[in-house]
C-alpha cells in the first residue's frame, strides 16, 4: 500500500467508523469560578492571541490530517481557506508522501489559499531521524510553512504493522534540527498526550502540542484498517493508551510557555479551560475533517461560529476581557484528573487560587 492510499485510508475510517477514545480527555473535571458580575460587556470581548508572532483572531488550530492524494488536495484547500478566512492557524498533515515523491508537493499546498494564515510543516519523529536538516528545511520551505512540528506517533507506528519503530536517536535528532534552523520547531502528540519527563528532554524547543487521549485514537483507526486478527486485538488493546490531554497540559506546562491543547478539544469552552491551564491556543483534527467532508465549508464554519460564541461566553462568565486574563483564571480540577496529577505531583491549589499566585 501507498502512503497517499494508506493516509486516504486514515480519513476514511476516521469518518466512517468510531475512532473515539472511550477515556475522556478531563475537560468535564475543570470547573471555571463563576462571575456574576463581570463588568464587561459581550461585544467588547478580545479574542485575539499572539503565537509564534503571528496574530490570530482566535487561539484555534485546524490540527494536522492530512496530504499526497487528490482528496487530500481538495481537503487541504478547504481547510486552509477557512483558517486565512477566520484569522486561525492550521496545519498540513504528515509531509512524508511528499519525501518520497516530490511531485505530490501541491497537494499539501495551503499558502495560496492562506497567504496570511500561521501554517505549520509536519513530519514524524521515525522520518526525522533519517533525515538531514537541509531535507526538513526544504520541507518547511516548500509549503511556506512559519513553524515546524515533529509528530510523536510511536503508538500509531507500533499498532500498525507496516509502522516504523526505530525510535532510537530522536531527542538527539530534534536538538541538532532546532539550532539549524531559522523557523520554530516543535513537537507535537497524535493523540497519546506528552509527559513531563519527555517535555524536559525535548524543552530546548519551542514548542508542544500535547494531543491527549480524549480525543481521535490512532489505536482505534488502525483497529479498523488491520485486515488481520492478532493486529486487531492489539489495536483494540491500546485503544485508550495514554495521557488524556488536560493532565498532559499540566504536565508539559513547567517546561514549555507555548502549548498547543489539543486531543478531544469539541467546544468552546474547552478552549477556554485550556487557556486557563496554561496552553496558548487549542487545536481540533477530527471535527474540521467531519465538518468540510460531510457538510462543506459552510459546516466548518458553523463548527468555527460555535468554537468562538462558547469562547466568548465563557470569558464574559470568568470577567475575562482578553485571553491575558482569562489565563489568569483559577479552575477547580476534580475526579480522575485530580487523582491522575496529585498523584504526579502537581498542586491542585494552585489552579484552585491562581489568581493569589499570578
Ligand atoms: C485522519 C487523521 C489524520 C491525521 N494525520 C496526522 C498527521 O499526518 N500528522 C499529525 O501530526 N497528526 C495527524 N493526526 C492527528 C491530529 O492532528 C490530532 O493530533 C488528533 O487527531 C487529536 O485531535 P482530535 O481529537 O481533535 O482529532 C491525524 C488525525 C486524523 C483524524
Amino acid at each position: 500500500m501507498t502512503i497517499p492510499e494508506r493516509k486516504d485510508d486514515h480519513i476514511r475510517f476516521s469518518l466512517e467508523h468510531d475512532v473515539q477514545c472511550t477515556v475522556p480527555a478531563g475537560f468535564d473535571d475543570v470547573t471555571f469560578i463563576h462571575t456574576s458580575l463581570p463588568e464587561l460587556s459581550y461585544d467588547e470581548l478580545d479574542t485575539s492571541a499572539m503565537l509564534f508572532g503571528k496574530r490570530l483572531s482566535f487561539p484555534f488550530m485546524i490540527s494536522a490530517l492530512t496530504g499526497g492524494s487528490p482528496t487530500a488536495e481538495r481537503i487541504n484547500a478547504q481547510l486552509a481557506r477557512l483558517a486565512q478566512d477566520a484569522g486561525i492557524a492550521v496545519s498540513v498533515g504528515s509531509q512524508r508522501a511528499m519525501l518520497e515523491d516530490g511531485s505530490l508537493r501541491p497537494t499539501f499546498e495551503m499558502r495560496a489559499y492562506a497567504p496570511d494564515a500561521l501554517l505549520f510543516a509536519n513530519i514524524g519523529i521515525a522520518q526525522l531521524i533519517h533525515l538531514g536538516n537541509d531535507a526538513v528545511h526544504g520541507l518547511v520551505d516548500a509549503i511556506g510553512a512559519d513553524v515546524l512540528a515533529v509528530h510523536l506517533n510511536p503508538l500509531q507506528e507500533v499498532v500498525q504493522p507496516e509502522g516504523d519503530t526505530d525510535f532510537r536517536g530522536g531527542i538527539a535528532r530534534l536538538r541538532d534540527l532546532s539550532g539549524d534552523a531559522s523557523y520554530p520547531v516543535i513537537v507535537k502528540e497524535t493523540g497519546a498526550g506528552i509527559s513531563a519527563e519527555v517535555a524536559e528532554k525535548v524543552s530546548f524547543l519551542d514548542g508542544v502540542d500535547v494531543s491527549g487521549v480524549g480525543g481521535t485514537s490512532f489505536a482505534a483507526v488502525e483497529y479498523h484498517r488491520a485486515a488481520e486478527p492478532s493486529a486487531r486485538a492489539s489495536a483494540r488493546t491500546f485503544w485508550d493508551w495514554g495521557i488524556p490531554t488536560v493532565p498532559s497540559i499540566i504536565e508539559v506546562a513547567e517546561h514549555f510557555e507555548t502549548i498547543i491543547a489539543s486531543g478531544g478539544v469539541r467546544n468552546g469552552l474547552h478552549v477556554a479551560k485550556a487557556l486557563a491551564l496554561g496552553a496558548s491556543c487549542a487545536g481540533l483534527a477530527l471535527p474540521f475533517l467531519e465538518a468540510v467532508q460531510n457538510q462543506g465549508p459552510g459546516g466548518a464554519e458553523a463548527l468555527l461560529a460555535q468554537l468562538s460564541r462558547e469562547l466568548r461566553m465563557a470569558m464574559l462568565l470568568t470577567g475575562s476581557r482578553d485571553l491575558e486574563a482569562l489565563s489568569r483564571r483559577s479552575v477547580i480540577i476534580s475526579g480522575s484528573t485530580r487523582t491522575f496529577i496529585t498523584d504526579r505531583g502537581f498542586s491542585t491549589e494552585y489552579y484552585a487560587r491562581k489568581e493569589e499566585f499570578t
